[in-house]
């Protein structure tokens, strides 16, 4: 049996040593508010899950390597139980090498929110979420989304304490029993003749980590569902043409702001039509009609961004419009008025009223409004983010919109 590792298992050794302390200590700084700081939460999670993923593939390529590459005896000295122990620790590291990233794999796949995994942080490399509580709701799926989330957490702290006592026993090998252990893992074995049959369990053991990778990937593009489709078919950013008004989309906005750990996101609504009749000297006759392609939405943050776009979000997959209709309107004040209407998003109806100035000269109006709303009330955010730890639930819309007399 030969007296060294190889240098294949000494390269993934310590390949995985210094990945796992990045995912340790990464992993434990990305679940605090310090990152939430930073505003790079979302870079953050897609680096943690890319190296995460990578580990679990090098692991299937060091167990190949293994099965085919014996470890090399333990000293002679030993005892029964330092024996045991180290060929317990042995197998205890190949599974939390498997479960760890599993949990975390399994973790975000559950997710309510729906946040992809893009492999070293390019979209058009998702990996694929493993198929797991597909046609559950929600709420079962925020509670296994916690669920995995306290085995994630067990599961790394367990593998943190088996790395502590692993480099304890080393180092009493170093400096107690002074049988220079350590020089096996650092210094390989002499090639042995049949190099041929080892190129050919190096080539299985490569293979076995890129089958995983890619495979995941290309499952990952597979799964990528209809909304890029239904981004494409949204409605035209165009000027829409209303029954007395045309509304000049240049000159006109509409938006949205919200308070994420404790800063003011803008959100733009990049494609809408306004279907419009006001007259402020004939307001039984007034009505109004957005409508909002709300795939055409923007938040700026990446993390809030593919957030709102999931089940807990704006659930783009059912609900890609949200529309706004009212017929009652009255004067406020000299040029102030306010609208009683109804919003519709994502599949909920809720009473918004609305305040607005409205300001005509030549033919061209001016209106510019406001409203505040509840996000719950539309269930967004109901499931993961049901306080205002991380959102507030007050989301305020404005717009400013110039406008053209028809007849
Ligand atoms: C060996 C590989 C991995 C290690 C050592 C590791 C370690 C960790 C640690 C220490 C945390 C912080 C836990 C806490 O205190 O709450 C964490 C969080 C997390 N990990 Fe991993 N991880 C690994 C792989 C993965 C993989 C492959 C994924 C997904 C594809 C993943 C997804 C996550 C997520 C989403 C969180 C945040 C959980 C939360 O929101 O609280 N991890 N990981």
């Amino acid at each position: 049996m030969a007296r060294r590792y190889t240098g294949v298992a000494i390269v993934l050794h310590w390949t995985i040593a210094v990945a796992i302390l990045f995912q340790m200590v990464g992993g434990k700084w990305m679940v605090s508010a310090g990152a939430a700081a930073t505003g790079s939460v979302f870079t953050v999670f897609q680096i943690h899950k890319t190296v995460g993923l990578t580990i679990l593939g090098l692991t299937l390529a060091r167990i190949v390597w293994r099965l085919a590459n014996p470890a090399p005896a333990l000293p002679k000295g030993m005892s029964r139980f330092e024996r045991s122990a180290a060929n317990l620790t042995h197998i205890g590291f190949y599974a939390f090498l498997i479960l760890v990233p599993l949990s975390g794999w399994a973790m975000a796949s559950v997710s309510p929110t729906g946040v992809p995994t893009f492999f070293l942080l390019l979209e058009r490399l998702p990996f694929a979420h493993l198929p797991l509580l597909s046609d559950a709701g929600l709420t079962e799926r925020h509670t296994a989304e916690a669920w995995l989330k306290q085995v994630h957490e067990t599961l790394s702290l367990a593998m943190g304490l088996l790395i502590v006592l692993h480099i304890a026993a080393a180092l009493k090998h170093q400096f107690i029993a002074r049988d220079n252990l350590i020089a096996r893992m650092i210094i390989s074995a002499r090639s042995a003749p049949n190099s041929i049959a080892k190129a050919s369990v190096g080539g299985i053991a490569l293979s076995a980590t890129l089958m995983f990778l890619i495979g995941g990937i290309a499952w990952g593009i597979n799964q990528r569902t209809s909304y890029d489709a239904s981004a494409a078919a949204s409605l035209e950013e165009t000027t829409a043409t209303s029954g007395t008004w045309m509304i000049d989309h240049e000159s006109s906005a509409l938006g949205f702001s919200l308070t994420y750990t404790g800063n003011v996101v803008q959100g733009v609504i990049g494609s809408w039509t306004g279907d419009v009749i006001f007259d402020p000297n004939d307001l039984t006759s007034a009505r109004a009609v957005i409508t909002i392609d709300m795939t055409s939405v923007s938040l700026g943050d990446a993390t809030l961004q593919t957030q709102a776009t999931g089940g807990d979000g704006f659930d783009l997959a059912n609900h890609a419009t949200a529309t706004y209709e009212t017929d009652r309107f009255e004067q406020t004040d000299a040029g102030s008025f306010r609208a009683d209407g109804t919003l519709t998003l994502r599949g909920v109806a809720v009473d918004a009223p609305l305040v607005f100035t409205f300001d005509e000269a030549d033919g061209v109006a001016t209106v510019a409004g406001s409203t505040t709303l509840n996000r719950l009330d539309f269930g967004i955010g109901a499931v993961g983010a049901v306080d205002e730890a991380w959102i507030l639930h007050a989301v305020d819309v404005t717009f400013q919109l110039t406008a053209t007399r028809q007849q």
